[in-house]
């Protein structure tokens, strides 16, 4: 299978290239090759690759950006997507949609599954759902919401705070931000076996096990070996961000496991993994 995948130069674009090329042809794609918001280079492209299938992983994920700039967020992610429908469309090709766990509002205190409401609350939840809305009239669709990611090829929560830890700087988390996280090789892993089946749908996919921002980031500094007295929480409310994020999104993997396929390792595993292999490439 030829796969295409957008956002090639991003984090999780990275890891799903590092996972795909193993098993199958890839055609990364990245913003030089084409702008996704213009329909005309994203035909040129695909029609040139003809990929069998494609993973659509660019887009505007910081909350924060979304928020000042909501005509970017829109163009980022509404229009791209609805770009790559359209082309998939022509191609007849099944689409693999990166989607995220700020489509909920976060005040929900029990585990969210693929059926419950949507309910976003900043501008990049709001145009990520419109863009599974969009994805939604493919035949053939996967989406995948997926919490914060953490992986190699890309500066990423995890990494950030780690190199501020270890150069003796503060690093300020949400004490009280509840969900889970992502490793992103683990979930391209996943995406891989759900692409290879005649399975489609919408899909809950995270690692395994919830945590607070804080805990993740305590745990990742002890698997680094470093010092957390500079690492601190405070509540997400009084972090000052202009984009509002979700407070307790745990994602429930309902879908995967009806799907017949067995969710993510635990995510302290996972993260164990990334912490040391992130050190050993340092
Ligand atoms: N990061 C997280 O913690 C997180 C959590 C939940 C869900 N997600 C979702 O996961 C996916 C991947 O996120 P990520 O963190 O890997 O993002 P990322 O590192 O910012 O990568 C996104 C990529 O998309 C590209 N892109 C954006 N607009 C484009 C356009 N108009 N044309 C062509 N390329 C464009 C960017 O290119 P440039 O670098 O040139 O701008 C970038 O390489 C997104 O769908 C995001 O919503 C992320």
């Amino acid at each position: 299978m030829k796969i295409a995948i957008t956002g090639a130069n991003g984090l999780f674009g990275h890891g799903l290239v590092q996972v795909m090329r193993a098993a199958h042809e890839t055609f990364p794609m990245t913003r030089a090759d084409a702008d996704l918001t213009q329909l005309p280079d994203v035909r040129r492209v695909l029609l040139g690759a003809r990929p069998d299938a494609l993973i659509h992983c660019a887009a505007a994920p910081d909350p924060d950006v979304c928020e000042a700039n909501p005509e970017y967020a829109f163009q980022a992610n509404v229009v791209a997507t609805r770009n790559i429908v359209d082309v998939a469309q022509e191609l007849a090709i099944p689409v693999a949609h990166i989607s995220t766990d700020a489509v909920f509002d976060g005040a929900a205190d029990s585990p969210r599954t693929e059926s419950d409401a949507t309910n976003p609350i900043s501008v990049y939840g709001k145009t990520k759902l419109l863009a599974e809305k969009a994805v939604m009239e493919l035949e053939r669709y996967w989406i995948f919401r997926v919490s914060v990611l953490f992986g190699p090829g890309k500066a990423n929560f995890v990494s950030k705070g780690l190199q501020s830890l270890q150069s003796g700087r503060a690093y300020t988390v949400a004490s009280d931000q509840i969900g889970t996280a992502t490793y992103t090789l683990d979930a391209a892993g996943k995406i891989l076996e759900m692409m290879e089946s005649d399975r489609f749908g919408l899909f809950h996919l995270c690692n395994t096990g919830v945590c607070s921002r804080l805990e993740l980031m305590q745990q990742a500094a002890i698997f680094a070996g470093v010092s957390t007295s500079n690492l601190l929480g405070k509540p997400l409310v009084e972090m000052g961000r202009i984009g509002r994020r979700p407070k307790s999104v745990v994602l429930d993997m309902k879908g995967l496991k009806v799907a017949g396929i067995s969710p993510p390792r635990d995510w302290k595993a996972a993260l164990a993994e990334y912490v040391s292999a992130s050190a050993a490439t340092d």
